[in-house]
């Protein structure tokens, strides 16, 4: 990095010129033209992407965009590697890992939006960034432009971390958002996510939840130490989610339904679980509505270890865009420019190895099951006794009274073939109860000739 007029001038490399690789371009050339407040100079020295023609810049920066990664890997004038890169499979990336152990090998610190890649190769990027001494920050990869990792390994460094939660992925929240304020069925809401560029063309990762698990997978390790495998978390899309489900969520404590990334204490353990969850009305993640992310904070030096509060910090804020992505990268980028702030191998509250992932089975939450019956007698009391004989303590029963054209948008959800008048949906609300006897009494009350679909179910949000 050399210093010109007493300005710092830090030569950066892109890889990636997609929405966020855009993004931080229209910022280095026309917004801030290169200059971070008085003392830092960023100048973009190399932009990989695979097809550089088309670009938005490419016509008036044709020199700086190459098609070949090693022009920026290898660029001698590169101090800051930027990986922008966007995956559509999970076998591409292996190679954008070697890309960025290739720029430590070769002297460079490297700034990543990629959470995918650092979910997935996290360990072997940490400690290869160790041994290189180079740096490594991902702000950009939880949260979109909300600076949660920086607030938490910095700001909380002398808390003990009691919980990470919160709605991390905007694409389900908007797509519940719309479920609960129009009464549109999940494949409506999803094609209207999709038409106003919430939603990618494939939606999967982030409905199924795997976008929202490598974000709590990077959180986890920052709060408590933890390094998980893709995988290794109890973790359940929003697919199953149905309008009713609002309708029964609202009666239960004027609740709703948001997809949440969830890591908390468990003695020596952390729970650590993706699943849509009943929220109560009165909790402030019930209100992040659309797009926006939120991700709360508790700590037993903040609560004074009283305890018991849900949090005490939320962070919200746009989690996902170009604009706000590419502001997250730049800042980290600023930072390793400055030389603010170093630290080498992992940035977390707790030591690694300190804390253990609780097992799968063992995760304890009240929880919401929805059933769709044949309307017969006899049916809750069967459902009861069976749940009864697992173990497991029903809190409430709630059946409300189903209009018709309700009904008929359920059945055709569900493609039954019933009549309207034949068709019960359900709710009951569980006490406290592991995963382990919550699946053994499904699995013994799904096979019932009276179910016509399969129930759903998943947690009921609560503070312990
Ligand atoms: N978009 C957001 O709001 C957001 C927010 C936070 C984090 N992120 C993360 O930031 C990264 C970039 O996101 P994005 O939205 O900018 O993605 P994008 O628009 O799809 O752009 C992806 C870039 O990666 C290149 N690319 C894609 N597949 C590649 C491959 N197999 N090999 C080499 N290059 C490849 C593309 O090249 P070509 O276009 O030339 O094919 C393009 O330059 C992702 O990891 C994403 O998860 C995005």
């Amino acid at each position: 990095m050399a210093t010109v007029n007493s300005r710092r001038k830090v030569g950066i490399g892109l890889l990636g010129s997609g929405v966020v690789g855009e993004a931080i371009q229209d910022i280095l050339f026309h917004d801030l033209k290169g200059q971070v407040g008085s003392d830092v100079e960023l100048e973009l020295r190399k932009i990989y992407t695979r097809s550089p023609q088309g670009k938005k810049w490419f016509g008036k920066r044709k020199a700086l965009f190459t098609s070949r990664p090693e022009e920026v890997l290898d660029h001698p004038g590169v101090d800051i590697v930027i990986e922008a890169l966007g995956f559509q499979a999970a076998k591409q990336l292996p190679q954008f890992r070697d890309y960025i152990l290739r720029a430590f090998r070769n002297g460079k610190s490297v700034v990543t939006s990629d959470k995918a890649v650092l979910a997935r190769y996290g360990k072997e990027i940490w400690s290869a960034a160790k041994s290189s001494g180079q740096q490594l920050r991902f702000e950009a990869c939880v949260g979109g432009g909300i600076p949660v990792i920086r607030s938490l390994s910095e700001s909380f460094a002398v808390e003990q971390p009691e919980a990470v939660f919160g709605i991390v992925n905007g694409t389900c929240n908007y797509i519940l958002s719309q479920m609960e304020k129009s009464g549109k069925p999940y494949a409506e809401a999803l094609a209207e996510a999709q038409q106003k560029g919430y939603a990618e063309t494939n939606p999967a990762s982030d409905v199924n939840g795997s976008d929202a698990e490598a974000k709590l997978l990077l959180l986890s390790m920052v709060a408590f130490g933890l390094q998980i495998e893709p995988g290794k978390i109890w973790r359940k899309g929003i697919e199953e989610i149905q309008a009713v489900d609002f309708r029964y969520a609202q009666r239960i404590g004027a609740s709703t339904i948001k997809q949440l990334a969830v890591a908390r204490r468990r003695g020596a353990a952390v729970q650590v679980f993706v699943s849509p969850a009943l929220v109560s009305g009165e909790n402030f993640l019930a209100g992040v509505d659309g797009a926006t992310n939120a991700i709360c904070f508790a700590g037993t030096s903040s609560s004074g270890g009283r305890g018991g509060r849900d949090c005490d910090y939320v962070l919200v804020g746009p989690g996902a865009g170009g604009g706000p992505t590419a502001v997250a990268v730049l800042g980290d980028v600023c930072e390793l420019a400055r030389g603010t702030r170093k630290f080498s191998g992992l940035p977390s509250l707790v030591p690694p190895g300190t804390l253990k992932l609780q097992r799968e089975d063992e995760i304890d939450v009240p929880f919401y099951v929805r059933f769709v019956v044949k309307d017969r007698a006899g049916i809750v009391g069967d459902i009861g006794k069976t749940f009864g004989r697992m173990g497991v303590n029903i809190s409430e029963i709630w059946q409300l009274r189903h209009v018709e054209d309700e009904l008929r948008g359920l059945m055709q959800s569900y493609k039954l073939k019933q009549k309207s008048g034949d068709v019960l949906p359900f709710v009951m609300t569980l006490e406290r109860t592991t995963l382990r006897q919550m699946r053994r009494a499904l699995d013994s009350i799904r096979n019932r000739d009276y179910i016509l679909v399969e129930p759903v179910w998943f947690p009921i949000w609560s503070s312990n």
